[in-house]
């Protein structure tokens, strides 16, 4: 089902200990940076520098206060989008001719902040399949099991279905007249309002044409989604939204492809916001492992505000540890992981030439063979380990009429496939060799993977010389599966801490293989973290229901979920530890339990932090909402502990992270008491990490803290680091990646850059500036510099002797210099909250930064020479004045030759 996912892991499991990841002809010849140059989002300061007497007139806002500022400094700025709302966000989306002018508008007074416009790409589900009607054996069996995992059905069976609450969702938009989903637009339908920000031809790179009907029937995104959490009951599928009674908003950011940039997101948010939704939910966003971007901020607000915003967590558990998604990061908001569904829909094929049951394969569609086939095996012994791994013998016959047995294990599924396929196999079962059963990737074969013993028992067969045959029915084949992964974290959902240690993600809701609605009136399953927050944003609405809808309510929110969620596993196998909490959050919401809940527990999040900023003694408070009197008793139950970055190295562990078990010690005072009705107890846990880990590994442990009355029980969750961000390098300076060593300059036509080059800007004779971050920087500079710079010390000037190496120094604690002091000519680019590139060389493999006119950032020409430029990162939690605190990199000499 997942075999996108599961395959990408597998594959960077396996390659790197044997070659480089990626080649220089993956990096695109083109910028691929990820925020939009020249454009940036102002905050202004909603009262200061107003002199009072002007401060109520109408006429005058801060905004024209402000720019009339800029313009007496000589900033030359173009305001494309204003925003207004008095307490949450006032300020600006603006373009820039020269973005060097960012230090200067900060200066401004009445400028809080500014910060750039990053890029989210239109939400794609990890799997998606549209179904055909309600025989399809796509869907899952039952197709009510999310609301049974997490009691949605008791809540439905007691009448709360989200009457009243007005939920408002930022997508691709809706197809309102599905059935399912009221059948129209406006007063007295489902989707009563909302607007388009977009229309359907935007793509991110054009201007959007705005409209006010958020019709979609191109993207089908936005209307999964609100099936999720709105379809009505009684459509064939036998499928409800989780809120199917509350009333529903759509603010369409999407065009039918492309992406969305900050300034509409923050603008369709402050919609959201002045239209009165009791909620907000976002199935989107993008990893930059920061709290502080726009959309991000301006989602925190909203909470402050008395709203309740929740958004997916991001579908990149691929990648590992610290790359969480804006705005999920925003601090106050819900950020929603994904759990897999109890059932999945598989096939089964029949077995003849010998009595026994059928054997179950992981497809959700039977394989195209329509004939019964005999089997071959291409070993006939069950414990080889690299079968089929090297061209099979020439002894093997034509293997066109048969299905062919491999067992897996040391090479690639598809390295199998293409052996078997040399001799004319066209279908093959690939068994496994542990406990494994999961979809793989076979790339364009006919194959599938079998149980381990199944394959055992159909290898024995054909050694024992047993005319074993299999069929595989196209219809009536289709079996429901318990899921291995039921209830587990979904691989996919992306691993927290962010980068300033903030807890992400906050909770988990079902993702993995949702039914729900699409357009022109279709269904279709899809998994995704996409899929868990619209249920989060449902769950939010019941518990409004039923305990009132009010700023207290909503506050407490998140802490409820979080402190009446389900614990997850990190599999199934027992003696594994919990799930860590840099994925599951609090656990899998269990809405009966918030709703019912009569305790409350703040805060429910204990953010230990970094060593060096560690907060050992944390505070919480139990109180007693209930009508009589409870005897509470407190325990510690630690979760997994995550080695996030791989050891002795500087680059992060793939997902899934590995666990160690061992757990951190908490101390709880007091950890027994007796709590009368309305009364509360503060408790303090003094929690210390786990010792004897290898702290190379920055290993971030976490667990709960269970409260419990006798009846009821609850936790909160806490989190921490052993190790200092501040240690952590930031640039990497590895040929891991590349076979070559980082960072480094390229040409057009893929050749490295060893020693002074010269370059004409005439054509494709331009230098592309390589760079990969092996973790997030808070500020990240390119500056072009004298090529024989006499640099402090700690930017070693061996490297201006050196023409043949680009030397990059990771200076050992030092006390003077800035990072403004160094002499640098011009600013060629400029990074705030940056965020880690992964190892996917077709994703987020590398920054390239393609010098394709020989151009400050400002757009003014640079002159003719020689020249390196200077790359700097400043390391998490490091102080931008001083030096030591920065990575700072010289490249080879670069000559000006335009
Ligand atoms: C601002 O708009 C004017 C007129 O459209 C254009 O000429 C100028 O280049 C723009 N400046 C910026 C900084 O975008
Ligand atoms: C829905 O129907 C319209 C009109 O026939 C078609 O253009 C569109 O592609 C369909 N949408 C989807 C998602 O199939
Ligand atoms: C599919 O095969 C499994 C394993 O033999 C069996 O338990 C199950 O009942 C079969 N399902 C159907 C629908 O035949
Ligand atoms: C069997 O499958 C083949 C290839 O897909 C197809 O050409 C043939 O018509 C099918 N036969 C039957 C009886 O369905
Ligand atoms: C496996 O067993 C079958 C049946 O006994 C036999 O024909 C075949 O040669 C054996 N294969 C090998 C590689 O020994
Ligand atoms: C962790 O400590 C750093 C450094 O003081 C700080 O910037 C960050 O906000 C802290 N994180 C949390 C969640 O408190
Ligand atoms: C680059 O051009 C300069 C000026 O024309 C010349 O002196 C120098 O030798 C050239 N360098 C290389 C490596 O070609
Ligand atoms: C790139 O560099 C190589 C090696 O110096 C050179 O042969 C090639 O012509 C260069 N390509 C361009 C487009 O300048
Ligand atoms: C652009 O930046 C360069 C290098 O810092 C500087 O010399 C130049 O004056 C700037 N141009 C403008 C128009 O600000």
């Amino acid at each position: 089902m997942k075999s996108l996912v599961l395959s990408l892991v597998w594959l960077l499991n396996v390659y790197p200990t044997f070659a480089a990841i990626a080649s220089i002809s993956d990096i695109p010849l083109k910028s691929n940076l990820p925020t939009v140059s020249n454009k940036f989002i102002i905050e202004v300061d909603e009262a200061a520098n107003i002199p009072p007497s002007k401060r109520f007139t109408e006429s005058l806002s801060v905004h024209d206060l402000v720019f009339e500022n800029l313009k007496t400094r000589d900033v030359n700025l173009n305001i494309t989008k204003r925003y207004n709302v008095k307490g949450v966000f006032v300020g600006a989306a603006i373009t820039l001719d020269n973005p060097q002018d960012v230090a200067a508008i900060r200066q401004v007074p009445g400028v809080k902040d500014i910060r750039p416009v990053q890029k989210f790409n239109i939400p794609k589900p990890v799997f998606k399949h549209v179904v055909t009607g309600p025989d399809d054996p796509a869907i899952p069996p039952d197709s009510e099991s999310t609301h049974i995992m997490t009691g949605v059905d008791k809540l439905h069976a007691e009448g709360i279905t989200g009457e009243g609450i007005k939920i408002g969702i930022l997508d691709t938009g809706v197809d309102y007249n599905h059935p399912s989903l009221g059948g129209g637009f406006g007063p007295g339908f489902k989707f009563v309002g909302g607007f388009d920000f977009v229309g359907d031809d935007y793509d991110g790179t054009n201007a959007p044409i705005p409209d006010d009907d958020p019709l979609d029937i191109c993207a089908g995104h936005g209307s999964h989604v609100s099936g999720i959490v709105g379809a009505d009951p009684g459509n064939e599928f036998g499928i409800s939204g989780v809120a199917y009674d509350a009333t529903f908003s759509m603010y369409r950011v999407f065009g039918c492809v492309g992406f969305v940039t900050d300034d509409v997101l923050v603008e369709a948010l402050l919609m959201g916001f002045q239209d009165g939704q009791d909620i907000l939910t976002l199935s989107l966003g993008g990893p930059d492992g920061w709290t502080e971007s726009s959309s991000s901020v301006v989602a925190s607000r909203l909470v402050e505000q008395g709203m309740v915003v929740t958004i997916s967590a991001g579908n990149d558990g691929a990648s590992g540890s610290w790359y969480t998604s804006s705005p999920g990061n925003g601090i106050n908001v819900i950020s929603v992981a994904s759990v897999d569904n109890t059932v999945v829909p598989l096939q089964n094929a029949t077995v003849g030439g010998i009595q026994h049951d059928p054997i179950t394969y992981f497809n959700t569609f039977p394989l195209p063979i329509n004939t019964t086939l005999p089997i071959f095996a291409t070993s006939n012994s069950t414990t080889v380990v690299d079968d089929a791994c090297a061209p099979l013998p020439n002894s093997t016959p034509d293997l066109s009429d048969k299905v062919v047995v491999i067992r897996r294990g040391t090479c690639t599924f598809v390295e199998k496939l293409t052996n078997a396929a040399e001799k004319g196999a066209q279908v093959v079962l690939i068994y496994d060799n542990g406990s494994g059963f999961a979809g793989i990737d076979v790339g364009d074969f006919i194959a599938t993977l079998i149980q381990s013993a199944d394959g055992e028992f159909l290898v024995q067969q054909f050694a024992a010389g047993v005319p074993v045959t299999l069929t595989f029915p196209q219809t009536g084949g289709s079996t429901d599966f318990p899921d291995p992964n039921g209830g587990l974290v979904s691989s996919f959902t992306s691993f927290g801490p962010t980068n300033d240690f903030f807890f992400k993600p906050a909770i988990a809701a079902p993702g993995g293989s949702i039914l729900s609605t699409l357009p022109n009136g279709t269904f279709g399953v899809e998994s995704g973290t996409s899929m868990a927050a619209p249920f989060a944003a449902g769950s939010v609405a019941l518990i409004f229901q039923s305990r009132g809808k009010n700023a207290d309510t909503a506050k407490g929110v998140r802490s409820l979920l979080e402190s009446t969620g389900q614990r997850i596993g990190s599999s199934k196998t027992d003696g594994d530890p919990l799930q860590t909490v840099t994925q599951q959050g609090g656990g899998l919401v269990n809405v009966f339990n918030a709703v019912h809940a009569e305790t409350v527990v703040t805060p429910a999040e204990l953010i230990v932090n970094d060593t060096a900023h560690a907060v050992p003694e944390q505070k919480f408070t139990v109180q007693n909402t209930g009508k009589s009197s409870k005897e509470y008793t407190l325990s510690h139950i630690p979760a997994g502990t995550a080695l996030t970055i791989q050891a002795g190295t500087i680059l992060p562990e793939n997902g899934p992270v590995p666990l160690s078990s061992s757990p951190a010690t908490v101390s709880i005072n007091p950890s027994t008491f007796t709590l009368e009705p309305g009364a509360s107890q503060t408790v303090t846990a003094t929690i210390s990490g786990p010792t004897g880990l290898d702290d190379t590994t920055f290993p971030v442990y976490s667990g709960f803290i269970e409260i419990s009355d006798g009846d009821q029980s609850f936790h909160v969750t806490y989190l921490g680091l052993i190790g200092s961000l501040i240690d952590k390098q930031v640039i990497d300076d590895t040929d891991f990646f590349f076979g070559i060593p980082l960072p480094f300059i390229f040409n057009s036509t893929g050749a490295v850059q060893e020693g002074p080059a010269n370059y004409t800007f005439a054509g494709d004779d331009f230098p592309i500036f390589v760079w990969r971050q092996a973790f997030g920087s808070p500020r990240v500079t390119v500056d072009l510099v004298n090529p024989d710079i006499q640099i402090d010390a700690t930017l070693n000037a061996r490297a201006v002797d050196d023409n043949k190496k680009p030397f990059i120094s990771f200076p050992t604690p030092h006390t003077s210099g800035t990072y403004g002091q160094v002499q640098t000519i011009g600013s060629m680019l400029e990074f705030n909250f940056l965020g880690r590139n992964n190892e996917n060389p077709a994703d987020n493999g590398a920054n390239a930064f393609s010098i394709t006119t020989p151009t400050f950032a400002n757009g003014t020409i640079i002159p003719n020479g020689s020249y390196r430029l200077l790359l700097r990162a400043l390391r998490v939690t490091g102080d931008a004045t001083k030096e030591e605190d920065t990575e700072a990199f010289l490249s080879e000499i670069i000559g000006i030759n335009a």
